[in-house]
């Protein structure tokens, strides 16, 4: 069956692709639509011209020895884009003006007639939009590559990292290990001769060994007073060092604060009154029994009271009072009408070995331990400690011990 002219002529201009249609002398004699609209040539003057005369630089082209033997040997072929991605002069549609060349794929057959005659069928396809997409496509494969690839140098570079972090913190942790080893051979060393000469000095002082001159007996009080001020400073560093290496433990029972500021006030009250200073105990009735180490806490309190009786002129007043504060937490007091801290040393005196009048004079002696070691020794129970203080006014420095430490009656057994 063959199609009626009328028809063929349709399906020829209608299609979206160029079709071209040559005789053997390279003359056109098809021209479609597409192809007018694409190389901006009419149909009119294409036919019967030659292809090289309409399109000089196709001349000698990979495309033009597709269709040359296609003409002259039969050879069915196709103008690969990978080697010829543009080979006639088309251009896309901009509006209604030429846009860009287009990305073509082109189809060259040979048609033989009946009548001896052969032509060359060249089909034409604008392939631009596939060729973006995949232009597209390895820019965004060539990418993820990148980014593939940078990922995988940080991986190692942060593998690395970490392997330096952790050999770091196996140094420290030994070189940590080593300085609490240290310190508590060093302690023990310290304390058995330490011992000696204050268990030597106090059997001088009774009159153990004979009796003694005046003068002897004040050296044998300094000897006796200096050596139980170096085992508190012995015993201050080995807390501290025992503290920040997580060994500290806490022995917990339950504990009537009253009790120990009693204890502690035993110790620190004859200072006090040879100060000339008074001191007033305003603990609460219903104040509970909590659940605590008890000579660590005896230790925080001494600490506050021994520094509260240091730094407080002749005259003054040393308050310990405590109670339930509306948060259900136990509140500690410690407060003097001493010389107070300025406003700007306060976070320093927390710190180890630091002392707020340490620049200017030695006039009170200390190692600068008692108030870091009494700040861990709260938060190992899950408290805090905190120091309000005006100069010339007085200190209040306030300990907190989180409710949860608070027995009641029932459970202590009462
Ligand atoms: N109640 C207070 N009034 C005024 N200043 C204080 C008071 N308590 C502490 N300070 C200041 O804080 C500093 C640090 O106190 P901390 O108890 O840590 O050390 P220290 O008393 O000097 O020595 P240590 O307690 O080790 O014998 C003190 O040297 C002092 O300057
Ligand atoms: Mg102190």
């Amino acid at each position: 069956m063959s199609i009626p002219a009328g028809l063929s002529d349709l399906i020829v201009h209608n299609s979206d692709f160029g079709l071209l249609v040559i005789d053997r002398y390279e003359r056109v004699v098809v021209w479609n639509r597409w192809l007018a609209v694409h190389s901006g040539i009419a149909e009119t003057t294409a036919l019967g011209a030659r292809l090289t005369d309409l399109w000089p630089e196709v001349s000698g082209t990979r495309a033009h020895g597709a269709i040359r033997d296609a003409l002259h040997h039969g050879r069915a072929g196709f103008i690969s884009h990978a080697f010829n991605p543009m080979p006639f002069p088309l251009r896309g549609l901009a509006g209604d003006r030429f846009g860009d060349p287009i990305d073509q794929l082109c189809l060259v057959r040979a048609l033989d007639s009946d009548d001896g005659t052969r032509r060359c069928l060249i089909q034409i396809e604008n392939i631009s939009s596939a060729v973006r997409r995949e232009k597209h496509l390895r820019g965004q494969i060539r990418e993820l590559q990148e980014t593939k690839t940078r990922l995988e140098t940080q991986g190692r570079d942060l593998e690395e990292m970490a392997r330096r972090l952790r050999t770091a913190r196996d140094d420290a942790q030994r070189a940590n290990r080593a300085k609490s080893e240290f310190l508590a051979n060093m302690s023990h060393e310290l304390r058995t001769p330490l011992n000696a000469i204050i268990g030597f000095s106090e059997m001088l002082e009774s009159g153990y060994g004979g009796s003694l001159s005046e003068r002897q007996a004040s050296y044998t009080k300094d000897i006796h007073d200096s050596g139980q001020h170096l085992l508190q400073i012995i015993n201050n560093v080995l807390d501290m060092s025992k503290v920040e290496a997580g060994q500290y433990q806490l022995f917990e029972t339950a504990v009537d604060i009253r009790d120990v500021t009693r204890t502690a006030l035993s110790i620190v009250g004859g200072q006090a009154a040879d100060r000339g200073l008074i001191v007033e105990t305003l603990l609460a009735d219903d104040l509970p029994l909590v659940m605590a180490d008890e000579r660590t806490l005896r230790q925080i309190l001494l600490n506050l009271l021994s520094n509260a009786v240091k730094f407080t002129n002749s005259g003054g007043v040393i308050t310990i009072s405590g109670g339930i504060d509306p948060a259900g937490d136990i509140a500690i007091h410690v407060r003097d009408t001493g010389i107070g801290i300025p406003e700007e040393a306060i976070g320093l005196v927390m710190e180890p070995f630091q002392q707020a009048n340490g620049s200017f004079s030695r006039e009170y002696d200390g190692t600068g331990l008692g108030l870091t070691i009494s700040k861990n020794f709260v938060e190992l129970h899950g408290g805090t400690l905190t120091i309000a203080s005006e100069v010339d006014v007085g200190t209040t420095v306030t300990v907190l011990l989180p409710k949860s430490r608070v027995l009641d009656e029932t459970s202590a057994g009462l």
